[in-house]
């Protein structure tokens, strides 16, 4: 790929230290709490250091733990699925959720009776329909926009709402305080900001809220009871882990966490002001601004255009980008972008100069190419 800015998607370009996960794999790869010898221990010792690494990323206190499970999608269904409906009668939503906060809701909405509300004015919304779950994207996928979680989970709290943070696309990259933040749930995905390897995800989770496993299966513990165990996280994590994926979060956890807050938002700003200039030089492209602080992606449409059309032009000059509507139909139709979406560009840590110059060049060749019709 000669430039790359689909990093929403996922973060093809990684900080070389990730790959030695590889090598840590050929050597300690075991599983783990599944035997005694000297690979085992290895391997557990970088599995747990690894969980305490994600939830400094977050601030997290003793009052966490992090749950692997196989994808920020997984983590979400577990949430939503794991939760007693019993006593839940109103789940709020931002208007920018993505379909694998969606999809489960109103998957469960089919088994339980409870009402989904879009957050708007929630102080107001929430006297008269009490908050029983709130759950909010940090930063949105769509429109890259940076949800103020804090204020609407400190309202929540008023009445001991659940509150679920889905930092897909924050983690690692915002710096962040869960506790203060009021957050019992906080999701991340192992391979966007996080530059691990994909097929691992999970939650730093507050070992208050109640939750129900969703998977049933091998601990490696109590074998001989026909219920799952108690202790989290393994009461959640049945089965064999993804190994290689969690030595890559090792790494890469080690790498952001050197590099520090700071330094990530400085060049990540850099990138996305890069970006953003660069896309508002060209006049056939319709640079929507969602007007709020924003960071990583930058959506575009084509007056008269379907996206979706330019998918292999851009694709053709090796320019990754992601066009349509990206999983979250709610956020476009909020933007008027709905149902044919747009073009998707985002940054990460590592888009190079060459790379912004291949996507001016392409630029240039799209204007000229409208502009002939
Ligand atoms: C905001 C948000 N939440 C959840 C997800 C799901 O992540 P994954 O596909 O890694 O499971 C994504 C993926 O793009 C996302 O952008």
């Amino acid at each position: 790929m000669t430039a790359y800015f689909d990093y929403a998607s996922t973060s093809y370009r990684k900080p070389r230290c990730v790959y030695k996960a590889i090598k840590s794999y050929k050597k300690y790869g075991v599983n783990i709490g599944r035997g005694s010898n000297k690979y085992s221990s290895k391997c557990t010792e970088i599995i747990e250091e690894t969980r305490q690494m994600l939830k400094s990323l977050v601030k997290a206190d003793d009052n966490y733990q992090t749950v692997f499970q196989p994808s920020a999608t997984y983590a979400l269904n577990l949430l939503i699925k794991g939760l007693d409906y019993t006593k839940i009668h109103n789940v709020y939503i931002s208007k920018y959720e993505h379909n694998s906060v969606v999809r489960p809701l109103f998957n469960m909405q089919k088994k339980h009776n409870f009402d989904i509300v879009y957050i708007e004015d929630y102080e107001e919304q929430f006297k008269h329909k009490i908050p029983d779950v709130v759950i909010i994207s940090h930063l949105t996928n769509t429109f890259g926009i940076i949800q103020d979680f804090e204020n609407i989970f400190k309202a929540a709290k008023k009445y001991k709402a659940i509150t679920i943070l889905d930092m897909a696309q924050s983690f690692g990259l915002i710096e962040t305080n869960i506790v203060s933040g009021k957050v019992d749930a906080a999701v991340f995905a192992g391979h966007k900001t996080l530059y691990g390897f994909s097929g691992i995800g999970g939650i730093i989770l507050n070992n208050s809220l109640k939750l129900n496993e969703t998977i049933h299966g091998g601990t490696g513990i109590k074998s001989a009871d026909i219920e799952m165990p108690n202790e989290r996280p393994i009461r959640f994590e049945a089965g064999t882990q993804n190994i290689l994926g969690i030595f890559s979060l090792y790494y890469s956890c080690k790498y952001l966490l050197k590099l520090g807050f700071r330094k990530i938002n400085e060049i990540e700003t850099k990138n996305f002001n890069k970006l953003k200039t660069i896309l508002k030089r060209y006049s056939c492209l319709e640079v929507i601004d969602p007007q709020v602080p924003c960071s990583t992606i930058v959506a575009c449409r084509i007056k008269n255009y379907n996206p979706e059309n330019f998918a292999d032009f851009f694709s053709k000059h090796g320019v990754a980008l992601r066009t349509g509507l990206q999983c979250s139909p709610n956020a476009h139709k909020c933007f008027g972008t709905f149902p044919s979406g747009t073009l998707r560009f985002s940054v990460g840590l590592f888009i190079k100069n060459r790379e912004f110059k291949t996507l001016e060049r392409t630029l240039k060749k799209l204007h000229n190419k409208l502009n002939k019709k």
